[in-house]
This record gives C-alpha cells, sequence and structure tokens, in this order.
C-alpha cells in the first residue's frame, strides 16, 4: 500500500483526480469502478474541472458503481442513482449507456447481482476501483462479519452504517437496511485502487487497514493483500498511524 497524507480536501481532489485523468489519458475506454458518500466528493469535484478545462475526455469510459440501497426510488434525492447523476455523470461527458448501477428493485436479486458481476467481467475488469471506508472498516456495504463475501450480494446494513449514513436522511428509521453491493471478491479483481479516507472517525479504522490483522472483522484489511493500493488520507484520518 502507497499511503499519501494531504492538509486539505481540495488536495485529495487534486491527488486522487489527477491518478484517475493518468488511467483516462492512457486508456480512454478504461472502466472505472465508483463510490458515492461525502469522501468522493473532493475527486468529483476535481474530475468535472479537468472536464470543464478540456483535459479529461470521459467519451469512451465505462463505470461500475460499488452499490446501491436495496428497494429504493432511483429518483430518491439519496438514492446512489441520484448522487451520482447529480454529483458527476450530469457534469462531464459521459454516456449514460456505460454506466452501471445495482437496480434496487430488480425482480430476481439473485439474477441481478450475478447479471452485475457478468458484465463487469464482460467489460474486461475493473481497471481503477474508487473506495471510501466506514468508521467500522467497510469498503462498499460489505459490513464486518465472520466471511469476506466474493461477489455482489444483497447486504444487511449494520447499526453503525445505519446510524452513520441517516445524515443524509430524515432519521435512522429512513434508512433503507439493505443494499446491493459488490463483493469483497469483485473489488480485490480490480488491476488499481484507490481508497479515500477523511476525518477523526475513520482514523481507527484506516489504522486498521493499513497495519492490523487482515480479518473480516475489517473487511478494509484485505486490501493488505492487493497489489496496487494507492491510500489518500488527510491528517485526522492518518492521526493514529
Ligand atoms: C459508498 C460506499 C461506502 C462508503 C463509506 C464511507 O458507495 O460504498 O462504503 O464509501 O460508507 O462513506 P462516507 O464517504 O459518506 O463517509
Amino acid at each position: 500500500m502507497q499511503i499519501h497524507i494531504y492538509d486539505s480536501l481540495g488536495q485529495i481532489g487534486v491527488a486522487a483526480g489527477l491518478r484517475v485523468a493518468a488511467m483516462v489519458a492512457e486508456k480512454p475506454d478504461c472502466v472505472l469502478g465508483l463510490a458515492t458518500g461525502s469522501t468522493p466528493l473532493p475527486l468529483y469535484n476535481e474530475l468535472v474541472r479537468l472536464y470543464n478545462d478540456g483535459i479529461v475526455d470521459f467519451g469512451r469510459v465505462r463505470t461500475f458503481n460499488l452499490d446501491e440501497y436495496a428497494g429504493i426510488d432511483i429518483s430518491h434525492e439519496q438514492s446512489y442513482h441520484r448522487f451520482m447523476a447529480d454529483n458527476l455523470f450530469s457534469k462531464i461527458n459521459i454516456n449514460p449507456a456505460n454506466t452501471r448501477i445495482p437496480n434496487p428493485s430488480p425482480q430476481d436479486i439473485a439474477a441481478e447481482c450475478a447479471e452485475y458481476d457478468a458484465a463487469i467481467e464482460s467489460a474486461g475488469g475493473i481497471d481503477l476501483q474508487i473506495l471510501g471506508i466506514g468508521g467500522n472498516g467497510h469498503i462498499a456495504f460489505n459490513e464486518p462479519g465472520s466471511v469476506f463475501p466474493r461477489s455482489t450480494h444483497l447486504a444487511d446494513l449494520t447499526e453503525d452504517t445505519i446510524e452513520a449514513n441517516k445524515r443524509f436522511f430524515a432519521s435512522a428509521d429512513d434508512v433503507p437496511k439493505k443494499a446491493l453491493t459488490m463483493g469483497i471478491g469483485s473489488i480485490m479483481k480490480a488491476r488499481s485502487i484507490i481508497i479515500i479516507a477523511t476525518g477523526r472517525s475513520k482514523a481507527k479504522a484506516v489504522k486498521q487497514m493499513t497495519s492490523g490483522d487482515v480479518t473480516p472483522l475489517c473487511p478494509a484489511s484485505v486490501l493488505q493483500f492487493h497489489p496496487c493500493v494507492t491510500v489518500i488520507l488527510d491528517r485526522e484520518a492518518a492521526e493514529l498511524l
């Protein structure tokens, strides 16, 4: 793991954005794995800036998002479909047909999950995966548990995650309790990974991820086994390193 620590969210956006831009320059039809939540916003703002400045062309880029709340209406303002449209896709020249996010209300959940994994495979796999990390060490919605889930699946959100995400909803009761999420196996197949963490609430998980035991109790710790991971932190998230 290569660890980089920055003073501001602006610098984090630039550091991550330039890495994504380099990938797109090198491989214009690359496959990006994308995350939602507060953490990637400086990155997405930077990608929009690079696009507006004519530096990056997303015309042939393909994307797969990590996850979506099960059962949420895709027009709901907290759906990850809306998040991606509002914060990135509507602001760059990506082809909507080249963007995939798990369907929150499939007729057959197992078939949707299998089809999602198959679509990633047939796109050639993910070249660069963007991740955030939960305060409990989750990546995507792979919550601390007794096994590392291999592939896309329906996951139960833990109380910690519902608590952390209630800031986006009217109350904790309104946070969906399940999500469709790429598995640890799907994430580990990505050829390169950037994981970003900001704020003191992530410091313990960052410490466990980077130097703790590799254990499903901290799902992000599995990234120690990946050959190409860049960790981008602010000083608060890095304070226990
Ligand atoms: C989002 C995702 C989650 C978040 C994590 C951190 O697509 O997969 O694992 O990355 O919960 O969320 P924020 O960035 O809101 O602190």
